[in-house]
């Protein structure tokens, strides 16, 4: 008997793209992704290799972060949380823009470029001119024995397995959770509390659970892609650790739907993409529970006064005022450092179907690349 399925297409199982598969992988692999890695008293993070010894990491008083596509995203949330819990101050560059724009950075600086494949030639390009400066360079790599995992100084890997569909889904999810808890290990170090440390280490711990409620709305979410597949422009609008996650999410439509999207801080609407709002751009909003949910809903509400239809991307619990949100999507409610990868899991299944829906070559998107390895 001929064969006429490859090993690939064995390996994935009921779903149909590899993209779908690894969307649903996703609980499984945030817990590879942690395993090992918090300290015996439940209130910290630890990496076996950073090849820093904790005293020389509490010296560094500023981080660097560089990295292209998805895992730039990932870098911006790093940023965030490494701010907000170790209030250590972090810049973030696109690997390709880092490389020659020789950017002053101070003695105790350090590097750490982020990537999938670690393959990517800008963000290699990055690693070597920040070693070049003698910076040590960290990798966040989810391939063993890839270039950037070669050159590195130390780092931390994924641990998530071989990510075939072209647009990152598991990768990136895993890097924000490596991110997370890299904030929790320098957080330690400095002002967070033995018990705050223990309370966010439970919240890492829960974020597989979470994940896997966030795609028990799969179904719900295949329904309202089926409303949106036709439209040719969308906005993304989300505020603090959820804008990079409205990033991603107009980067994961426009890579694999050809539909034009872009991702804006919710706030900055108003200066710009406010122009493009009519019955023919929908809009999806991140509004979750927060201290600014008011000022999030005042954003919608302008959205629907030009028109715009509205997708909402919300926490269990949050109410809207009748006529604000067209959709709702709800996530669990969750600690701040997991409100980004829950929150990434709609708006990855939303481009999967909406991709479906108009027929896309899902797995191999047009134009792209897994792993971009020229200029
Ligand atoms: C390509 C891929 C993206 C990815 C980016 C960085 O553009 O299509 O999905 O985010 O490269 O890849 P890396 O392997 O460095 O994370």
């Amino acid at each position: 008997n001929k064969v006429t399925w490859s090993a690939e297409a064995a390996e994935i199982g009921s779903f149909s793209h590899f993209m779908e598969k690894e969307i649903f992988e996703q609980p499984v692999a945030l817990e590879n992704a942690m395993r090992g890695r918090f300290s015996a008293d439940g209130s910290t993070a630890q990496f076996g290799g950073l090849n820093l010894t904790p005293i020389e990491v509490r010296q560094i008083d500023r981080f660097a972060f560089c990295g292209c596509g998805t895992a730039w995203h990932a870098c911006l949330v790093a940023e965030h949380l490494i701010e907000r819990f170790a209030r250590v101050p972090v810049e973030v560059d696109y690997a390709s823009e880092f490389r020659y724009r020789n950017s002053p950075l101070d003695g105790n600086t350090l590097f750490f470029v982020v990537s999938q494949s670690g393959e990517t030639i800008d963000t290699l390009g990055a690693l070597r001119e920040a070693k070049r400066k003698g910076y040590k360079v960290l990798a966040i790599n989810n391939t063993v024995g890839s270039s950037i995992a070669r050159e590195a100084d130390g780092g931390i890997y994924q641990h998530v397995g071989p990510e075939i569909g072209v647009a990152s889904t598991k990768a990136f999810t895993s890097q924000l959770l490596i991110g997370a808890m890299f904030a929790l290990y320098v957080a330690r170090m400095r002002d967070m509390s033995f018990s705050d440390g223990v309370e966010y280490v439970k919240a890492l711990k829960a974020a597989p659970d979470l994940v896997r409620k966030a795609l028990e709305q799969a179904p719900r979410i295949k329904e309202i892609a089926k409303r949106y597949a036709q439209y040719a422009d969308m906005l993304f609008l989300g505020r603090l650790s959820l804008f990079p996650i409205a990033l991603e999410g107009a980067l994961k439509l426009k890579e694999i739907s050809y539909i034009h999207a872009e991702g804006y801080p919710a706030a900055e609407m108003k200066h710009g993409p406010i122009a493009l709002i009519s019955e023919k751009c929908p809009s999806v909003f991140f509004a979750p529970k927060s201290e600014i949910f008011n000022k999030i809903v005042s954003s919608i509400q302008e959205i629907k006064a030009r028109n715009g239809k509205t997708i909402v991307i919300t926490t269990e619990g949050c109410e809207f005022p009748p006529g604000v949100a067209d959709d709702v999507i709800y996530i669990p409610d969750c600690h701040e450092a997991v409100l980004p990868i829950v929150a990434t899991v709609p708006v990855q299944l939303l481009s999967y179907y909406i991709a479906c829906e108009r027929g896309c070559d899902v797995d191999k998107p047009r134009n792209l690349a897994k792993s971009v390895t020229v200029e």
